[in-house]
């Protein structure tokens, strides 16, 4: 078990450099802000970008046996009938009648005492909140065309299950993965996008023979908690939580969450679930179709088992840029750098002449030009350059390309990288190639 404790300071550090550096904004901010909703600036989108891109890439690109899917998000109440959301996906909901705070009961410390003002035995009776957002298609504002807007994306998953089957020659054990956006109207939403109303998911869903679930939801335990490791997390502060039986859903045979140790403690990143062949059964029953398998081999038909990794792409992001926060001392002075594995930093490098004299324009401008249809690549020629190797660092930029005088004599460049601080002159002609040894 990890030692490390939570560190509380970090929090207002990160959404001070979200803002200031431009990762995050607070969504409507000229109209005062829409209270948890996110916007992601230059810099977050492209966070946001390689962490889905790095999903993508171990989760599809990298498999034979998974393949990907983008489903729409406004969906038909039958879809939310049949997986239980309509029924069931809802939070305990109390309100304090002594502050008007609204909480949820099974968040709370003690479910006798209002954590906004501290009042006893305030609450009211506790009532269940559906957290699916609705809304009506077409002009007509009627029961008959009221649609949803999806609070996951798996389900896209188990109702496109025979298309996919069909059309993609796969056969259990396979998967069908995708990453997009999600919509809950959470009662507490909070800790900056740690919990929004509308996030981004990465999930997958994993089709076995039933025989074989409990042995994949053990390789997916491993398979995914190897990504965050492999993506530069640190050890210390990621844990694989398996459910005590009295938290399952009551289709689930076992559900393991990987959590983070974020300012505030312990917090789910991801769930991987077994869940049988609830999802699956539960969507031929109402629609009426075949969601199941014919095993040529065997000669038997079977209704796959489902594991489930779900992970959060907003909230997963969120947690990198804290994993990869560090402040250091250098010379009396504090340097703040983000320790970004080289996949997930926004830039790959920066090109910054040392001058903005127009003499330094043109080479610097060529090499921006000659690496940048390869690496995501900044080009900054303001303020000094310590500041702008600082601005570098604090945002993550693993390498950093300098063009000075000498280049136009050497045909070289200064080459700074971020962790160490070491720096190489690097001849023109072979810059690529050090890049290329160094990022791929
Ligand atoms: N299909 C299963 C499912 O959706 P979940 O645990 O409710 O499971 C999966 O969600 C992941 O989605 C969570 O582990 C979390 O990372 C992310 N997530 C869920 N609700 C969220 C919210 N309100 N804001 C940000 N991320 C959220």
């Amino acid at each position: 078990m990890s030692t490390v404790s939570p560190d509380p300071e970090l929090f207002d550090k990160i959404v001070n450099l979200s803002k200031r550096r431009g990762f995050v904004f607070q969504s409507a901010e000229i109209y005062g802000g829409f209270r948890s909703t996110y916007d992601y600036g230059p810099l977050g989108v492209l966070l946001l970008r390689n962490v889905k891109d790095a999903w993508w890439r171990s989760m599809v690109q990298e498999r034979h046996d998974v393949v990907g899917l983008d489903a729409s998000i406004l969906s038909p109440p039958q879809v939310w009938q049949a997986s239980g959301h309509l029924a069931n996906f809802s939070d305990p909901l109390v309100d304090c009648t002594n502050c008007n705070a609204r909480h949820r009961l099974d968040k709370l410390d003690d479910p006798e005492v209002c954590p906004s003002c501290g009042a006893e035995g305030s609450f009211t009776e506790a009532r269940e909140f559906n957290l699916m957002f609705k809304t009506h298609a077409g002009p007509v504002t009627e029961t008959a065309a009221e649609v949803y807007l999806r609070p996951e994306t798996a389900q896209g998953m188990f109702i496109n299950f025979a298309n996919v089957l069909n059309t993609s020659r796969k056969k259990p054990p396979f998967g069908i993965a995708q990453i997009g956006k999600s919509f809950r109207n959470e009662i507490t939403p909070g800790n900056f996008v740690f919990r929004t109303r509308e996030f981004e998911q990465m999930e997958m869903e994993f089709f076995v023979p039933p025989a074989e679930s409990q042995q994949w939801y053990e390789y997916w335990c491993q398979v995914r908690m190897d990504w965050y490791l492999d993506l530069g997390m640190n050890p210390d502060k990621l844990i694989l939580r398996a459910h005590d039986d009295d938290e399952l859903s009551h289709y689930s045979s076992g559900t393991s969450d990987v959590e983070y140790l974020f300012p505030w403690g312990w917090d789910e990143l991801e769930g991987i679930a077994n869940r049988g062949d609830f999802d699956l059964t539960q969507h031929a029953n109402a629609s009426g179709e075949k969601l199941d398998f014919f095993d040529q081999a065997t000669n038997e038909r079977y209704t796959p088992h489902v594991i489930e990794p779900a992970a959060g792409a907003t909230r997963t992001a969120m947690a990198f840029l804290m994993d990869a926060y560090d402040e250091e001392v250098v010379n009396d002075e504090t340097r703040t750098v983000l320790r970004l594995d080289h996949r997930l930093a926004p830039y790959k490098v920066a090109v910054l002449p040392l001058s903005k004299k127009d003499t330094l324009t043109p080479t610097a401008l060529r090499v921006f030009d000659a690496i940048k249809g390869r690496w995501m690549t900044d080009y900054d020629e303001t303020q000094s350059i310590g500041k702008r190797y600082a601005r570098q660092d604090e945002v993550g930029t693993p390498y950093c390309v300098t063009v000075d005088f000498d280049s136009l004599e050497d045909r070289a460049v200064t080459v700074r990288e971020r962790d160490s601080r070491e720096q190489d002159r690097v001849s023109l002609d072979q810059l690529e190639g050090y890049l290329d040894e160094r990022l791929s």
